[in-house]
């Protein structure tokens, strides 16, 4: 019995640290996926191998996952593996060999994009009854116990929910989620993705901090999370100054969600979205204090360049932006960031058009 099945990465349109927050976002799935090539075995252990780190096999009893001091990309897989056992889903055995086009340490959920091609693998090839929910909190899970990031379920419930031609809105606090139509193409548009080659990680620094200070937020308003404070003018109230500043931007950015999913649904022009976006991007880097003098030039470029839009994207500290450009001006605007970067002596960025994909599934 084997097979092999693929996740994508993601991009976040709109809708950034809202997950934890009980919020909403709109990301798209990524035509960069992670390949899994599986196949169950009855020896009790879990093999994965991956095509990016030759020669690096890891064999793990699967009885003894708790304990398993693997780290590195494997701790991703395995960590998956031993959510389906932590959940009373007996394994017999599994090798599985890794392969993936999605840019590492990108903000592009190259990590959720291993989680759910394991989770989707072992769901299938061993006929486990797990709903599409419960595949996005085992990689969920495995990323926050397992790992140790303390992250939210925006990059896994892209990775297997999203479709192709079709924006996902999520709505945490609900559980819910709906496809939004966006094809930027038939708009004479693209969406340009600049990674700006800084990496970030997520296990601690920053971002945990963004998230206990949204808990002080949350705390000192007397709610159970952001999603519920209704206006700006109720954060004011918060006297202390970080966690004000980190409440504004989550209450500001759910409003930013929200307007965007009315407006394309409505069909607007998507370019009217563009000064939504740039908002995004000045209430990360001011208030939620996020982004890297790289982001703010990457969006700064993509703006004098003509982009109708351009924000930072994902966790922060690093990463990409989006530009939401006139297609016929994306090699211009590549241009334009290229030329900033070299004056500014940064390292090269990576760009390409993200067109909205497929979520996780087998292919063979
Ligand atoms: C990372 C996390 C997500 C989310 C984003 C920011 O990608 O994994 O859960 O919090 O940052 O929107």
């Amino acid at each position: 019995m084997n097979g092999i099945w693929v996740a994508p990465g993601r991009v976040n349109i709109i809708g950034e640290h809202t997950d934890y927050n009980g919020g909403y976002a709109l990301p798209i799935a990524l035509p960069h996926v992670v390949r899994c090539t599986a196949e169950a075995t009855s020896d009790a252990l879990v093999t994965v191998s991956s095509l990016q780190h030759p020669g690096e096999t890891i064999s793990e009893p699967i009885a003894g996952l708790a304990d398993s001091t693997v780290t590195g990309w494997a701790r991703y897989p395995l960590g998956v593996m031993y959510e389906y056992t932590r959940r009373g889903h007996a394994i017999p055995g599994v090798r599985m060999e890794l392969d993936g086009t999605v840019p590492v340490g990108a903000g592009l959920s190259s990590s959720a994009a291993i989680e759910c091609a394991a989770a989707v693998a072992l769901r299938d090839l061993f006929a486990v009854p797990v709903t599409d929910a419960d595949l996005i909190d085992i990689g969920r899970a495995a990323e926050n116990s397992y790992v140790g990031a303390a992250t939210g379920t925006l990059d896994q419930s892209a990775s297997v929910l999203c479709t192709p031609g079709h924006a996902l809105f999520l709505d945490f606090g609900k559980g819910e989620h709906a496809q939004v139509p966006f094809d930027l193409a038939a708009a004479g548009l693209a969406l340009l993705v600049a990674d700006t080659n800084t990496p970030h990680h997520h296990a601690g620094g920053g971002y945990a901090d963004r998230r206990r200070e949204c808990e002080e937020a949350a705390a000192a308003l007397g709610v159970r999370s952001l999603r519920e404070v209704p206006n700006l003018a109720a954060v004011e109230r918060i006297a202390d100054e970080a966690p004000r500043r980190r409440a504004r931007h989550i209450v500001s950015e759910n409003a930013r969600v929200l307007t965007i999913v009315d407006m394309l649904r409505a069909g607007r022009d998507p370019r009217e979205i563009g000064p939504i976006l740039t908002e995004g991007h000045a209430s990360l880097r001011d208030d939620f204090e996020i982004s890297t003098p790289q982001l703010d030039a990457a969006v700064e470029a993509a703006l004098g360049a003509g982009a109708h839009g351009a924000r930072m994207v994902g966790g922060g500290f690093g990463g990409s932006i989006i530009a939401l450009v006139d297609a016929e001006r994306t090699e211009a605007t590549v241009a334009a960031i290229e030329t900033r970067f070299r004056a500014a002596e940064f390292a090269a960025p990576r760009t390409f058009v993200a067109i909205p994909s497929a979520g996780a599934r087998r292919i063979a």
